[in-house]
């Protein structure tokens, strides 16, 4: 199978946590655009979706689904996004599309965090994947030696804005043996919006596709 043959497979299993008569949460990224395309077909179930990106917002529309701005909606059972990286907790690195800080919100209003991702994206230890952190403009340069400080390479995504008109520096050479922590001591760091590590709030169901089909594994 083709890692889009397995991306598809997870998705379309997503399917299922999908709940009817309720606001569903969307992520960002091919996977997540699978699981739209899947959810197309189930449409007339749910009454809309509220979106982490203005990719997915668009996507979604262009499908006929109605999307929610996330101030109008005190409750989503379940959201749905894919990962960069994600280990046997359930932590994942989150923002290789650049969308981590809308990701973050809708994950944290919504009561459970399905992560869909195909098998190339489960590692024992994360970090290789660098860790995208989005930044205030004007702090970009503050932010990265306080990054250098925690260990860390930081390099500018360079002609990227984020749908919130900041900045993302992607950071290298980490090996991240303690997420929770690292997660808290990156955003204590003035001009940090968010960093794309998910761990604090984890993912509580991880659908991995794999040439033998999607596993299931449950945060423990
Ligand atoms: C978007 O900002 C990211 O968090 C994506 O969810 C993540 O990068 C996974 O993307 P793919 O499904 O495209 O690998």
């Amino acid at each position: 199978m083709t890692q889009d043959q397995l991306k598809e497979a997870v998705a379309r299993a997503a399917i299922a946590h999908v709940v009817p008569d309720a606001i569903v949460g969307v992520g960002t990224g091919s996977t997540a655009n699978f699981f739209i395309d899947a959810l197309a077909e189930m449409k007339d179930r749910i009454p809309g979706a509220v979106a982490s990106s203005e990719a997915t917002k668009k996507r979604l529309e262009g499908h006929g689904i109605r999307v929610f701005d996330l101030n109008e909606v005190s409750e989503i059972p379940v959201y749905v996004d894919g990962a960069d990286e994600v280990n046997a907790r359930l932590h994942m690195i989150k923002g290789g599309g650049g969308a981590l800080t809308r990701e973050k919100i809708v994950a944290a209003v919504a009561s459970k965090f399905v992560c869909i991702a195909d098998a190339s994206k489960k590692v024992e230890v994360m970090g290789r994947f660098p860790l995208p952190v989005e930044v205030i403009p004007m702090a970009r340069e503050h932010v990265a030696r306080q990054l250098l400080r925690l260990g860390g390479q930081p390099k500018l995504r360079e002609g990227f804005t984020t749908d919130n008109g900041n900045v993302i520096l992607d950071v290298h050479g980490l090996a991240i043996v303690e997420p929770e922590e690292l997660e808290a001591a990156i955003n204590q760091i003035v001009g940090v919006v968010t960093n794309g590590l998910f761990a604090i709030r984890g993912a509580d169901v991880l659908l991995l596709g794999a040439a033998d089909g999607v596993k299931t594994f449950t945060r423990v």
